[in-house]
C-alpha cells in the first residue's frame, strides 16, 4: 500500500470518528474533548467564590448544588429570597460548606441601579469573586487570568417554560408539559463546569438535533434561518397553546435522561 493511500485512509478514518462523535455528542467537539482529556472541575474549581445569578431555579440552582459539592463558596442571587434560602439549605445538606460560605443576595438583575451595591456586598463578604461579563470580552484581553465563558445551552429540563410570560405580562405559561426530550439539567451543568475548568471561551451544550442546528447557525446561517422560519410558526403555536414549543415535533428524539 502506498503512503498516499495510507494517508487518505487515515484521513477518512479521522473524519468518520469525528462524524460519529458529532452524531452521538451532547456538546461541541472541543467541549467533549475537554471532558475526555481535559482538566477536571474537581481539580480546578476549588478555592473559588462563584456568584450564581438565577440560583433559585433550573440551571442556576443545579449549578449551585454541583459547585457546593466541589467546595466552592457561593453567592446566590435571584428575586425570590425564600427560594434562595431553600437552595442554600440544600447546598449545606449535600456539601461540606458552612453557612458562612454561602451568601444569599436577592437581586433583580433588571434593576441596574442595584448592581453596584450588590457587588460591594459580595466583595465585603468574600473579598473577591469570579464574575463573567460577556460584554467585556475584548477589553479583558489585556487582563490575563480572566476568562470569559460564553455558554450556549440548547433545550434543558428546567422551569423556563413554566416561568415564561405570555402575551399578558402578568400571566405565566404555567404548564411546561413533557420535558423528557430535553437535556437533564445535571448534565448541562456538568458540561458547564468542564468548560470553566478548561477555560473554554464558548461552548455549545445540547443533544441532537439541536446541536446540529447550532452548527448550522454558525456555519450555514442562511439554511439555519430557513429552517427556523419553517419551524418558528409551529413553535409559536405550541407555545401559545400552553405546551412546550418543541415537544410536539421532537417526540421521536425523545429519551429519558437521568
Ligand atoms: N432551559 C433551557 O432550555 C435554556 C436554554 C438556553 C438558555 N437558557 C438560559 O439559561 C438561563 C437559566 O434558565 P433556566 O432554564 O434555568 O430557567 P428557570 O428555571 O426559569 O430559572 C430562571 C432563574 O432566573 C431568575 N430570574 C428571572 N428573572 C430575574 C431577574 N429579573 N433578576 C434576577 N433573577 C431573575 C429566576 O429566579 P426568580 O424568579 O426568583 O428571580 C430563576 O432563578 C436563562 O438565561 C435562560 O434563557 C435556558
Amino acid at each position: 500500500m502506498s503512503w498516499a493511500l495510507l494517508l487518505a485512509l487515515c484521513a477518512l478514518l479521522l473524519l468518520a470518528v469525528q462524524l460519529l462523535r458529532f452524531l452521538r455528542g451532547d456538546g461541541d467537539l472541543t467541549l467533549l474533548w475537554a471532558e475526555w482529556r481535559g482538566r477536571r472541575p474537581e481539580w480546578e474549581l476549588t478555592d473559588m467564590v462563584v456568584w450564581v445569578t438565577g440560583a433559585s431555579s433550573g440551571i442556576g440552582e443545579e449549578l449551585a448544588y454541583q459547585l457546593s459539592k466541589l467546595g466552592v463558596s457561593l453567592v446566590l442571587s435571584a428575586r425570590r429570597e425564600n427560594e434562595l434560602e431553600r437552595v442554600k439549605r440544600r447546598c449545606l445538606e449535600i456539601s461540606n460548606l458552612k453557612g458562612k460560605d454561602i451568601l444569599v443576595l436577592p437581586l433583580d438583575l433588571t434593576d441596574t441601579s442595584s448592581h453596584e451595591v450588590a457587588t460591594k456586598a459580595v466583595l465585603q463578604e468574600f473579598g473577591r469573586g469570579q464574575v463573567f461579563f460577556n460584554s467585556l470580552r475584548t477589553e479583558l484581553a489585556t487582563y490575563p487570568g480572566i476568562t470569559v465563558s460564553n455558554i450556549c445551552p440548547g433545550p434543558v429540563q428546567t422551569n423556563i417554560v413554566k416561568n415564561s410570560l405570555t402575551e399578558e405580562v402578568t400571566k405565566y405559561v404555567g404548564n411546561d408539559g413533557d420535558q423528557s426530550h430535553k437535556m437533564a439539567t445535571s448534565r448541562c451543568v456538568r458540561l458547564m463546569l468542564i468548560s470553566m475548568a478548561n477555560d473554554l471561551q464558548e461552548v455549545w451544550i445540547s443533544h441532537q438535533p439541536f446541536l446540529l442546528v447550532t452548527y448550522l447557525w454558525q456555519y450555514m446561517p442562511t439554511l439555519a434561518f430557513w429552517i427556523s422560519g419553517k419551524l418558528g410558526k409551529k413553535r409559536m403555536k405550541n407555545f401559545k397553546s400552553g405546551v412546550d414549543a418543541d415537544s410536539s415535533y421532537f417526540k421521536f428524539f425523545k429519551k429519558k435522561h437521568d
